[in-house]
Formats: structure tokens, C-alpha cells, sequence
């Protein structure tokens, strides 16, 4: 034993305590700093919290919130477009006196995130002429938004020499004034860290950007290849699964039902909880989410159709309707929410081909491995036939939107339109769908050819061979499928 003299052991005690002191202060600053949560909400309605609220994706998935505010300032160049409008370039609703674009999450753990939530592509804007405000539809499909383009700047945004502490804290000192230590944070921690981050994300979608591949374009994705690559280590294979972001209303009547366009997921639980993990969402959390999500989405009912209606037409049209597309699409008819065999349905087989029973197993693997309980995603032999309340806003039709509106699904194959342009939010009462074709639609919109792998708009021939008459009313019919808000 040190024998020590009691001034010492007065000293050694006073140095103790200083560095439990020094360590408990830094210790709360690094919490403080870089751990502390606060909860986003309360949102003033549950719409606001599908649009605007955290699904706890910020800890792995969320940008520091000053580099996402500067990065389109920064990078103009990178763009979709002119390089105006920041994240608006992508087709993201902005709702006037909001902070943040639709589907953009704000929480701070330690610091401001940005992350993204469903809202991102399940929200639809519609305007029913060109002079007005879109109207913002939760649960609708976004067919404005063009994710691929917002994964590529944000990738190649870090990719850039530009992307440094210099150059972004002189931008940040634009619009705000940070701390000496949040500077710091910034200048040694984030900026770095966040640029790690997105190289190695893209890297991980290197599959998506090989050459000559086909863009995904606004309002869709490769939903099971992008599971597939996320969820599983199989390598890169030469599917393409292009896919329309469909509504998601009214999920309570899908429970035992197949979901998803190829009907991978037999519960609409599970399609939750993988798409949020899609998101990056933490899976300590993920259930209580998807739970919420799933009341939610199960409440929620399609938006009436914004134009008049003739209803003596329509009552025509449902008896066609009944005829003729009830047995697979009218809610409670026995094929609704089941699969479709490839055989008999006829349309592109691409986006089935992109999952197999070897995806579907690791996948479920994958997930039981987070330590997460759901009925697991299946392999299957054609597509689902989806309900139909408010088919209105699905434009353009099928699994990957490649016909332009109803009218033009009534039509045989010959003569549906080869090559528009999508992502243009005038709606077309006459045909039933969006805008393809005006010189603003071209202007603003996606290119979408046909002729592209997984773009192709055959099959599907139901109700071609009836009369203009008939298919007028059945068209008038379906403006009203519900049910929809207030019903
Ligand atoms: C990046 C875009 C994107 C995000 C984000 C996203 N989804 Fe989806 N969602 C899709 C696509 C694309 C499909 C169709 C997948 C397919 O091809 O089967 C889909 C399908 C679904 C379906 C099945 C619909 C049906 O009729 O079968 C539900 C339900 C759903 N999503 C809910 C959610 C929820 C809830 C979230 C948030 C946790 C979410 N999605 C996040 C793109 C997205
Ligand atoms: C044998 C079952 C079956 C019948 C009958 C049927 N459909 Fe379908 N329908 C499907 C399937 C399956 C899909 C999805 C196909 C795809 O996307 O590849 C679909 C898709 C659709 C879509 C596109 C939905 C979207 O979100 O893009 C519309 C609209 C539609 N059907 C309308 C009709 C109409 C109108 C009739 C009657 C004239 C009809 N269907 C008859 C099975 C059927």
C-alpha cells in the first residue's frame, strides 16, 4: 500500500472528483449532442403524423438536418431540371406553411435528421386544372415523385469534391448560426460520417445505376429487387421489376388477403413492417409502428372524384362492371386480393420474375433474425387483383403504369398509347387518368416507353370488345368505386 501523507490523499480525492465531474459533463455533452431523442410530435391529426411524422428511421437513415437543408443549394447542378425548387425537383408535395416536403421527417436525436417515411410515395397530388394548388392526397400514389433521381443526388452529391466541411458550413452559415461545438460536430463528425454514409449507400445500388438499365422514372420503384438486395447478400441479377406506387387505403379489409402487386406478402402487417425496414427504420421500434401505420391506413378511405358525375350513365356501367369485373375486383367477391395466374391475366411478367422462393426465404430469415415476428413474404404465380375504390387516382394503370388511363385500358393492346409522358398532376376527366400528353405534361413529365424491359402494357383484355356506349358507362361507373370519404 502507498503510504500517503493526508494533503495527498486530499489532492488525489479533489483530482478524482474532478475527472468523475470533467467525464459526467462530457459524458452528458456527447448524450446531449448526439443521443438524446425528441419526440417529433404531437401532430395536430393522424394525417399529419402519415405526412409529417418519424418512423424512427433518423438514427440509421437520417441526414444531419443543415447538410439536407444546404445540399440543393450546394449542388444546383445536380438537379433533376433547372435546378430550382431544392427537394421540389423530385416531384415531392409542398404543402404551403409546412417546413418540410411530404413523406420528410424532422426529429432530433442528439442533432436534427432528416428521414424519410411512407408519405414519400404513398401521397398524391391532383390538380383538376392547371391554375390551382394541387390538392394533397395521403394514402394516394405518388406519381410525381422520381426516387431513383433523389437516391442519385443525394449519392453523387457526396461523390463531389464540393461535398467537404469547407464548402457546406459556408453554405450552413447562410441560414443559420451554429454553436462553436455543433460547428465542430459538423465540421469533424457529421460532414465526414454523412459522407461515408451515402457512398457506401451507393455502392449498395450500384445494381440500379449499371448501364443502359431502366430508370425506375417518377411514381415507381423495383420494390422486390430493392428488398431483395437490402434484405438478403444475393448477388445482382438481371431482373428488372419496375413497379406503380399503389394506393393503400382501407387495409382492413386486405387481412388475409395477398399484397403487394405480385401478392408476395399475405398481410398487410407485414408489408408495413418490411417497407418501414425499407426505410431503415429501427427495428426495436418497427412493430409499434407498423402497428399505428396499420390503424391508420385501415381507417382511411379513398377521396371522392373531384368532377361531376352522371349517374343515370353510371348505373349503367355498374351492371357491366358487375358483370364483367366484379368477380375479381368488387370488394368481398371471392378473387379479390388473390393472385391472378400469369397465364390468365397476360400482363408483363417482369416485375413477378424479379422474386423467387430462394429471395422469399432469406429475406424472412433476415427479418426473424432482428428479432421481428410476421407472417413471412411468399413466392407466387401471377398478380393480384386489387380492389378498386378509388381507382381514380391509380393513373396510369397496372402493376408498372404502363397504360395511361381507363379509357385506355378498355382498349385492346394495339391501341393503347405506346410512348407518354407521366408525372404531370392535371387531372383528364374525359379518359379518366392524368394528363399524358399536353405540351406541359411533356415539358414536366417522364418519359415512359412500352417498349422498355418491364414496361410492356399487354394483357389484362377485359371489357376491349364492348361497345363505345358501354365502355363510356363503365368509365362513369368506376369514377365512383368506393368506398370513399364519408362512406
Ligand atoms: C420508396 C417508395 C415506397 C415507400 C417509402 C413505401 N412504399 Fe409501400 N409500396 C411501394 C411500392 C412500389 C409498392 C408495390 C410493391 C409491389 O410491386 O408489389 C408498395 C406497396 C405497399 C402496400 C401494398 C399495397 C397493395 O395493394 O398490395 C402497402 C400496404 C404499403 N406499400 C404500405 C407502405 C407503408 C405503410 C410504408 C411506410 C412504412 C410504405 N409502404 C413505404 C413503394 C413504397
Ligand atoms: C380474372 C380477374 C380479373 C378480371 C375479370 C378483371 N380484372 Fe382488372 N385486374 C386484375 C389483375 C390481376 C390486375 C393486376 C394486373 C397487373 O397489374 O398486372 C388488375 C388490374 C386492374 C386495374 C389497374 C389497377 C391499378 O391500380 O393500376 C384496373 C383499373 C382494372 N383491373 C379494371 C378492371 C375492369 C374495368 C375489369 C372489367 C372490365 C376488370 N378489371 C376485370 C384482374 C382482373
Amino acid at each position: 500500500m502507498l503510504n500517503l501523507s493526508p494533503v495527498w490523499k486530499r489532492r488525489l480525492l479533489a483530482l478524482f472528483v474532478l475527472v468523475v465531474v470533467v467525464g459526467a459533463v462530457l459524458g452528458f455533452t456527447v448524450w446531449y449532442k448526439f443521443f438524446r431523442q425528441v419526440d417529433d410530435g404531437p401532430f395536430a391529426t393522424e394525417e399529419e403524423r402519415f405526412l409529417y411524422g418519424s418512423i424512427d428511421a433518423e438514427s440509421t437513415a437520417g441526414l444531419p438536418y443543415w447538410i439536407w437543408v444546404v445540399l440543393p443549394r450546394v449542388f444546383p447542378d445536380l438537379l433533376p431540371g433547372n435546378g430550382q425548387g431544392g427537394y421540389r425537383a423530385f416531384g415531392a408535395p409542398w404543402e404551403q406553411g409546412h417546413e418540410m416536403p411530404t413523406g420528410f421527417t424532422k426529429k432530433t436525436i442528439g442533432f436534427p435528421r432528416v428521414a424519410n417515411n411512407c408519405a414519400i410515395c404513398h401521397t398524391m397530388t391532383y390538380r383538376t386544372q392547371p391554375d390551382e394548388a394541387p390538392k394533397i392526397v395521403p394514402g394516394g400514389p405518388n406519381h410525381t415523385f422520381n426516387v431513383q433521381a433523389m437516391l442519385r443526388f443525394l449519392t453523387n452529391c457526396a461523390a463531389d469534391v464540393r461535398f467537404n466541411p469547407d464548402t457546406l458550413l459556408a453554405e450552413i452559415k447562410q441560414h443559420t448560426k451554429l454553436s462553436i461545438l455543433d460547428k465542430l460536430a459538423y465540421r469533424y463528425l457529421l460532414i465526414p460520417r454523412t459522407k461515408q454514409a451515402l457512398l457506401a449507400r451507393s455502392g449498395q445500388l450500384a445494381w440500379m445505376n449499371r448501364p443502359h438499365w431502366p430508370d425506375w422514372g417518377v411514381g415507381r420503384d423495383d420494390p422486390m429487387n430493392l428488398t431483395k438486395y437490402f434484405l438478403t447478400n444475393m448477388p445482382p441479377d438481371s431482373t428488372v421489376g419496375n413497379a406503380d406506387f399503389p394506393s393503400i387505403w382501407n387495409l382492413g379489409l386486405r387481412e388475409g388477403k395477398n399484397l403487394n402487386w405480385g401478392g408476395e406478402t399475405p398481410a398487410p402487417l407485414s408489408v408495413i413492417i418490411d417497407s418501414a425496414l425499407g426505410l431503415q427504420a429501427d427495428p426495436k421500434t418497427v412493430v409499434n409502428q407498423a402497428k399505428w401505420l396499420l390503424g391508420f391506413l385501415a381507417a382511411k378511405r379513398a377521396p371522392k372524384y373531384p368532377f361531376p358525375v352522371d349517374p343515370v350513365l353510371a348505373g349503367k356501367g355498374k351492371v357491366l362492371y358487375d358483370a364483367q369485373c366484379g368477380s375479381c375486383h368488387a370488394i368481398g367477391s371471392a378473387r379479390v386480393g388473390t393472385v391472378i395466374p400469369i397465364a390468365e391475366i397476360g400482363t408483363d411478367p417482369n416485375r413477378l420474375d424479379t422474386w423467387t422462393q430462394e429471395a422469399a426465404d432469406k429475406a424472412n430469415a433476415a427479418v426473424a433474425k432482428l428479432g421481428i415476428q410476421r407472417v413471412g413474404l411468399i413466392k407466387t404465380n401471377g398478380y393480384q387483383a386489387v380492389p378498386l375504390d378509388g381507382v381514380w387516382t391509380r393513373a396510369p394503370y397496372l402493376h408498372n403504369g404502363s397504360v395511361t388511363t381507363l379509357r385506355e385500358l378498355l382498349e385492346p393492346v394495339e391501341n393503347r398509347t405506346k410512348v407518354f409522358y407521366r408525372g404531370y398532376d392535371v387531372y383528364d376527366p374525359v379518359n379518366v387518368g392524368f394528363d399524358t400528353s399536353s405540351a406541359d405534361a411533356i415539358r414536366l413529365g417522364f418519359k415512359f416507353d412500352t417498349s422498355v424491359k418491364g414496361n410492356g402494357n399487354q394483357g389484362h383484355l377485359y371489357g376491349v370488345t364492348l361497345s363505345a356506349e358501354e365502355k363510356s358507362a363503365l368509365i362513369e361507373y368506376m369514377k365512383t368505386i368506393g368506398p370513399t370519404e364519408g362512406e
